[in-house]
């Protein structure tokens, strides 16, 4: 078989262990494999690249060796058609596309218009349903955690409130687990916001003794706070609007400021995406790697596969796509007592 993969949405620790997990299975099977060029742009305008056979480096590089974007073809004129014409001018007798809720929706819709897809489950923030887990998410909540460790260092020296901004677009599993973690005063995650009163009244506490008086907030990127307004912020094919804009670190740094403390914000950002993944994610991507070179073998096409306990189990697309992993009550909990709520 022809296999093509591809790589979609925001890069990912682990996306190149995936590569190299399908890379390695799919030869040793005797099938072919092709790297696709910046995602769907790649698969509507033909744009290839070669997956080396030298595997060694790829099993602890960050990024993607395909490149990535985040084209949507439904948004594009003729979009469905130039694909179809890729796989058959090409011969494709299949794709792996690696991604999130928005590159697996579209596998999912592709599969629907009769094309052979398989996905692979992907996003530091670990929203995606149908799978415990997803590879980068261990990485990304590593490095904010990291940071939350370094920052209390300068916290304490100056009795500061730090506020830490971490990525996750609906979810806030990163802020909770790096918040977790780190050691965080005050966890803000959009699943269940908490009023300024209540995280000016956890601030005060800590001041009140003055070996306390300091603090670390961890505050998730898509956190609404009072008023948000997003007109005219900019937003991807997909409809999202661009987070880092939105600046809700420094909006809550302004509110302590107000109240009198010394406040700063800092934004871990693209950090959190960057680098080597960690033992975790590398295992993990490369277990998906495998097993969805088995599925392409078998002809499992619609499929991902997903991890259930501690097991490697096929999905079908569709019941990973369309709702969320959001946080949820039980998670919650303990970020509650740790923040002294309950
Ligand atoms: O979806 C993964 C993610 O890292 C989000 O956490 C973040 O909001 C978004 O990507 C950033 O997107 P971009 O790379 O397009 O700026």
């Amino acid at each position: 078989m022809k296999i093509g993969i591809l790589t979609s949405g925001g890069d990912t620790p682990g996306m190149n262990a995936v590569i190299r997990g399908i890379a390695i299975r799919a030869r040793s099977l005797g099938h072919e494999v092709v790297g696709i060029k910046y995602g769907w742009k790649g698969l509507m305008e033909g744009l290839f690249i070669e997956v080396p056979y030298d595997y060694d480096s790829l099993i602890d590089m960050g990024g993607t060796i395909l490149f990535s974007s985040r084209t949507n073809p439904f948004k594009r004129e003729n979009g469905v058609d130039q694909i179809k014409n890729t796989f058959k001018e090409n011969g494709f007798d299949a794709v792996i596309a690696i991604g999130g809720d928005d590159t697996l929706g579209v596998a999912n819709k592709l599969t629907r218009e009769g094309l052979p897809m398989v996905g692979v489950p992907k996003t530091i923030d670990n929203d995606l349903d149908a799978t415990d887990y997803t590879f980068g998410f261990n990485t990304a909540y590593s490095i904010a955690a990291d940071g939350l460790d370094k920052l209390k260092t300068t916290a304490k020296s100056h009795n500061r409130v730090l506020v830490v901004e971490m990525m996750g677009r609906h979810a806030g599993w990163i802020t909770l687990y790096a918040g977790l973690a780190g050691g965080a005063h005050v966890i803000l995650i959009p699943e269940f916001p908490l009023s300024m009163e209540t995280v000016l009244s956890i601030v005060k506490k800590r001041f009140e003794k003055e070996e306390t008086s300091w603090a670390l907030i961890a505050v998730s990127e898509g956190y609404e706070f009072e008023n948000l307004d997003v007109t005219g912020v900019e937003t991807d094919e997909f409809g999202h609007v661009r987070l880092d804009k939105l600046k809700i670190g420094e909006q809550i740094a302004e509110q302590l400021s107000k109240a009198g403390f010394s406040s700063r914000a800092i934004v871990m950002g693209y950090l959190q995406r960057g680098g080597p993944p960690s033992p975790y994610d590398r295992v993990l991507s490369t277990r998906l790697g495998i097993a969805a070179a088995d599925l392409v073998h078998e002809r499992k096409f619609g499929m991902m596969p997903a991890l259930k306990g501690t097991q490697i189990v096929p999905v079908p697309l569709s019941e990973a796509v369309g709702q969320l992993k959001l946080v949820d009550e039980h998670h919650w909990e303990f970020a509650k007592k740790v923040m002294g709520l309950d």
